[in-house]
Formats: C-alpha cells, structure tokens, sequence
C-alpha cells in the first residue's frame, strides 16, 4: 500500500498531531474498504457469497475493477437465468446426447437399455463424421445437422451446444446427458432417471489443477473477465439441469473468450477448451450448482496420454461391479506433487457411489456387455 509511506517532512518535535491522527484515519478506512469491500459491488450480488468472501480481495489478483458493458449484460442474464423457477414438466424426460464419429457401436446395449422408458427419454446423435447406420428403432430419425469436430477445438464445444440447442426445443427435457460412442450404462434405466432428476445440481467435473495441463493451460489474455485463480479443468463429459444448459446457450463472453485464447499450440500451449470452458464457467457463475465430479466413469490409472480403454476380455462382472461401488471422486493435480484429491460424491448430501456411465470401451466388448447387462445392473 504506497499510501503508507510516510510524508517527507524535516525531523522536528513540534510534529503537529493532527496530521498523525488524520493518517491514521485514513489508513484504517483504507484497510477497511480491501478487508470488506462493498456490497454494492456488482460482483457480489451475481456470484455466490463464497466468491465475495473478504479474503478474495485481501490480496487481488486482478485489482477490483468497473465492469465492462458485455460483463454487465452478460451477468444479469446469467443471473436471471439461475434464479428463474424451474417449470415442472408433467412428463419429465432426460434427453441423451450422443457426440459420435459414426455408428454407435454401443447402440444394441442402449436399446437395453431405453426399452420399456419410452415416455422419459428422448435420443438426440450428433455424428461429426460420417452418417451413422442405426440398428435400432430408438435411434432411427434422431440424428441432428452436425458439423466436423476437431479434437481439442473449439468445434467440440461447439458441437455440444448444437445437441443442447436441438435437445432444450423440447420442453420435457429436463436433463441433459452428453455421451460418446465409447460410453456405456453402468445401471438400469430407473436408477439413472432417480439419481439425474432427484437433484437439484448438474454433474460438472470440475477442479483446480495447478500443473502444466491445468492452470499451465491458462493464458492471460482472458483477462479482466476470467482471472487465473477463476481457471479450472474438467472432463467434458456433463450431465446438466435443464436451466444450465439455458445458460450454456446464453453465454457468449466467456465462450468468446474461450474460442479466442484457448487453443492447441497457442503462446506454446495446448489449451483444449472443452476441458476448461464448461469448468471455469460454472465454478464463476454457480459453483454450489454442480457437484464437481462427472457421471461418467473414465480410468486414467495408468497416467498414459489416453485413458484406459477396456477390450471384450476385461469386461466381467467383476470390473462391472468396482465401477459402480466407486463413491469417492478422484483428481491428481499434473504438477511434479502429483497431488491426489478424492471426496465423497454427495448426492442431496448422502455418500452415494459417483457414476451412471462409464468409457473407455472398445466395440468388440459388445457381446459381453450384453451378456451381462441385465446381471451388473439389478441393484
Ligand atoms: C430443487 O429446487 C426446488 C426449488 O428450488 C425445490 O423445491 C426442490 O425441493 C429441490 N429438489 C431437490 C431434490 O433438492
Ligand atoms: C463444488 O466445488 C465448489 C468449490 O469450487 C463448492 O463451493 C461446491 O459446494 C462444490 N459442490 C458440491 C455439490 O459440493
Ligand atoms: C476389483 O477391485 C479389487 C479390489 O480393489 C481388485 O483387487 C480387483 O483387481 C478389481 N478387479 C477388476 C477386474 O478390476
Ligand atoms: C451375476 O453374475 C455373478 C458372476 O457370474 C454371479 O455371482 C451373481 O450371482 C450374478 N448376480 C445376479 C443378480 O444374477
């Protein structure tokens, strides 16, 4: 604080003790003003009251600021968006996402899956390469326009946003689920519509990773809207609230941002913004909103560049069964502490186990997960 430093003044005894007072005065009330900043920051009514804890602006990472027009637009619409109730739907449904190449290979276990649900499902399939061949009913009709998807581009975020776009005209669907080709369920229908629609939070994988493939990711030319502390990782495998995915749809300054200065090989980075968008985003806007952990199981157990993906010889009941009794979610930070956290999965908080899907699979496990569905899934 240069305000401190004391004013030059020739050494003197008759130093005049207003002038001592006045500082004084003056100090405290500064100290004041950064340990409580004020409530009529628009900060604090649009983020929730952690974010606005005292301490944040102890030591600022970005000095407070005016908001900027965009920021000002975009927050209200934000905020009307969140505190907006939510319209019961006489026939709630949750809309499958299905991000693919090409075919589902998975499409006969789905079908499995969804039959006898009719009326509380609806598929949507965005194929970025090739047009799938369906194989059942269920899925015939429900492929959406798609466009290329580049690993690691924006054109995935994209992408999403284009199968939620499809997913939100119908108003029954309450729930949003994003799936790749390689996803399987890990439980029957009922228990996944329960677990999805008996709370009131979306399942946004999300954490702080301080390393090279976290916060290294970051670059500072998203400032002043998002500040590195404000920067976070997470898969992009989501389940959402019908009001988030609203909200997802209505942002554009933090996608711009996004869109703009995260990319591969960008400053001599490689920013994957569907890893960091969603994240940041919601750890910024509603971070009591989502539960921080993905419901989609992925093993990065044997810390290789791509996630362990299971052949038809290790799908058993036995591997079936350890992903399912899973109830503490797993993160390891990138830097050289590979720093483990792990936490219960708090469902309307009760310890439950943490995942309804799972991935890596190769096609070939098919028969076997067929096989075994009906076994692995009876609660
Ligand atoms: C979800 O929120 C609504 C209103 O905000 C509330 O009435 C309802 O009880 C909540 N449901 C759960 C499962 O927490
Ligand atoms: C998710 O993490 C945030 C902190 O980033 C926390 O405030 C929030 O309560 C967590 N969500 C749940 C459901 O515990
Ligand atoms: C299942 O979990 C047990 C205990 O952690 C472990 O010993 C076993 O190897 C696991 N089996 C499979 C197939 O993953
Ligand atoms: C499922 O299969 C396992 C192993 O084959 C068997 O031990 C178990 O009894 C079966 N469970 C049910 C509910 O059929």
């Amino acid at each position: 604080m240069t305000i401190m430093s004391p004013p030059r003044q020739r050494p003197t005894s008759r130093r005049p003790t207003w002038i001592i007072v006045a500082i004084s005065l003056v100090s405290v009330t500064l100290l004041g003003a950064y340990v409580y900043p004020s409530r009529r920051n628009p900060d604090c009514y649009f983020f929730a009251s952690s974010v606005c804890s005292p301490f944040k602006y102890w030591l600022p990472v970005v000095p407070l600021r005016e908001l900027t027009d965009d920021e000002i637009a975009s927050h209200v619409v934000i905020r009307e968006i969140l505190t907006m109730p939510s319209v019961p739907s006489k026939n709630a449904k949750i809309a499958f996402l299905f991000l693919t190449l090409g075919s589902l290979p998975f499409e006969r276990l789905w079908e499995k899956f969804f039959l006898g649900h009719e009326d509380f499902f609806s598929i949507y399939v965005h194929a970025s390469r090739e047009k799938p061949v369906h194989v059942s009913p269920l899925f015939v009709g429900r492929d959406i326009r798609s466009e290329k998807v580049t690993w690691g581009k924006i054109s995935m975020v994209d992408a999403e946003k284009r199968l939620l776009a499809n997913a939100l005209q119908d108003s029954d669907n309450q729930h949003f689920v994003l799936l790749s080709d390689s996803c399987i369920p890990l439980h029957n229908f009922n228990y996944v519509y329960d677990y999805l629609m008996g709370t009131n939070i979306s399942f946004i994988d999300c954490f702080l990773d301080p390393g090279p493939h976290g916060n290294g990711r970051y670059s500072r030319q998203m400032l002043p809207e998002i500040a590195e502390v404000d920067f976070r990782k997470g898969a992009q495998w989501f389940s959402v609230k019908r009001q988030h995915a609203l909200l997802i749809l209505a942002d554009s300054l933090y996608y711009t941002k996004f869109k703009l200065y995260c990319k591969a090989g960008m400053e001599r980075r490689n920013c994957y913004a569907d890893e960091h968008y969603l994240p940041t985003l919601f750890h910024m806007v509603d971070p009591t909103g989502i539960a921080n952990w993905s419901v989609t199981h992925v093993d990065w157990s044997e810390g290789k560049w791509h996630p362990k993906a299971y052949r038809a010889k290790d799908v058993t009941y036995e591997l079936l069964k350890n992903i399912t009794s899973i109830d503490e979610s797993f993160h390891v930070t990138s830097n050289k502490k590979k720093v483990v956290m792990q936490a219960p999965c708090l469902w309307n908080g009760m310890k439950r186990p943490c995942y309804l899907f799972a991935r890596k699979f190769y096609p070939e496990a098919l028969d076997n997960l067929m096989y075994l569905f009906s076994n692995y899934t009876a609660i």
